[in-house]
């Protein structure tokens, strides 16, 4: 995996956000009520591109312990038996002999695809367990609480967690996602519903038709954000919401996407997946006239591997399965740290009536 600066000036690096935004509003000085295309000067857009990429369960664990250790570094955490717990625990798992042999993958990315993924997920996309869903649920939630009731779109809708939400609290929802697995599933939660097999960078919806846009933990899987951002302007009305939830950057590095099976050709496959800073979702989305009402990272909770849970067996692929092999550096490495970006921005404009 490689990861490609594109631009290095960087002028939003971190943004908390709840009252009036005009002064993070660079670039939209002049009231201009077109949108507008990026500058470019106005924030770093960091690109993840996947190229083939090793996988060694041995080499993902040594990442762990030296994430763990980097981490207790910086933040002060890290004391002499820490330290020295670490470097013993390296030299068990370069001395355990499953580990020594177990082979690695080698895997391309792109040759499967988000359709092939969540093909296979959507029977048990809503299964309990899932922390990233646990943690971003209630805070979306909530910011839907103080909502105008109207009209809403849930863009890359899946199997209609939010879409349901909306529903109960009264608005009118389409949603729209390009998987007709997980739509599948939607509509078997929620047959009342207009539901749209489509892609989020042509929605089959009109200009100005809806007062609210939602889209969750979708965001990673597209290349550009500005094509995306620029259909949900599109389909706002003014003064219309847009709510979003992303898998946070540190995610994939903490946490990187791993060869899940085989895609199509038989090889072993990574998805590609589009992760970035703050200031990406910035500097694309305020030249279009959005203005930021609340941005959010929250943290995975404390403690959350538990450290009684036996490391055997080894997972056949370099697995998240593999942390149990070293709990204390996993916690060390992963606990605390943001999972999730969560943004409420608002399109400039009034709504009229
Ligand atoms: C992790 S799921 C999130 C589903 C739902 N928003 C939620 O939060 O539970 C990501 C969804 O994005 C959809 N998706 C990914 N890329 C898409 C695209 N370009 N157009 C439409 N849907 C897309 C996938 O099919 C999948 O259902």
């Amino acid at each position: 995996m490689k990861t490609e600066t594109l631009k290095e000036d960087v002028e939003f690096r971190h943004v908390v956000a709840d009252d009036d935004m005009t002064r993070i509003n660079v670039g939209r000085d002049d009231g201009c009520p077109q949108p507008r295309k990026t500058s470019g000067a106005i924030g770093a857009c960091v690109r993840t591109v996947h190229e083939v990429t090793y996988l060694s369960p041995l080499g993902y664990l040594l990442g762990i312990e030296g994430a763990a250790l980097l981490r207790g570094l910086r933040e002060g955490s890290a004391d002499q038996a820490f330290v020295e717990a670490r470097i013993t625990e390296i030299r068990t798992l370069l001395d355990t002999p499953s580990l020594a042999h177990a082979e690695g993958v080698t895997a391309n990315p792109g040759t499967i695809t988000t359709g092939d993924v969540y093909r296979d997920w959507a029977p048990h996309y809503d299964s309990p367990g899932n922390q990233m869903i646990d943690i971003e649920q209630p805070l979306v939630r909530r910011i839907l609480d103080g909502l105008p009731v109207g009209t809403a779109l849930d863009a890359a809708c899946g199997t209609g967690r939010h879409t349901t939400y909306l529903q109960e609290l009264g608005h009118h929802v389409i949603g729209v996602d390009a998987s007709p697995d997980m739509l599948a599933q939607a509509r078997k939660r929620l047959p009342d519903v207009e539901f749209h097999e489509a892609d989020l960078h042509r929605l089959p919806l009109a200009d100005n038709a809806v007062d609210t846009v939602v889209c969750t933990l979708a965001l990673a899987h597209v290349p550009e954000l500005a094509p995306v951002l620029a259909e949900f302007a599109r389909v706002l009305r003014p003064g219309g919401n847009l709510v979003v939830s992303d898998a946070h950057l540190l995610v994939s590095y903490l946490r990187p996407t791993l060869a899940r099976r085989p895609g199509p050709d038989g090889l072993p496959s990574l998805l590609a997946e589009y992760h970035r800073p703050l200031s990406a979702y910035l500097a694309e989305a305020l030249p279009l006239g959005f203005q930021v009402r609340h941005c959010e990272e929250p943290r995975r909770p404390r403690n959350s591997l538990n450290p009684a849970t036996a490391p055997d067996p080894l997972p056949t692929y370099p697995s998240w399965d593999l942390l149990h092999w070293c709990p204390e550096a996993s916690a060390a490495a992963l606990d605390d740290s943001p999972i999730v970006v969560i943004w409420h921005f608002q399109l400039e404009g009034v709504q009229e009536g």
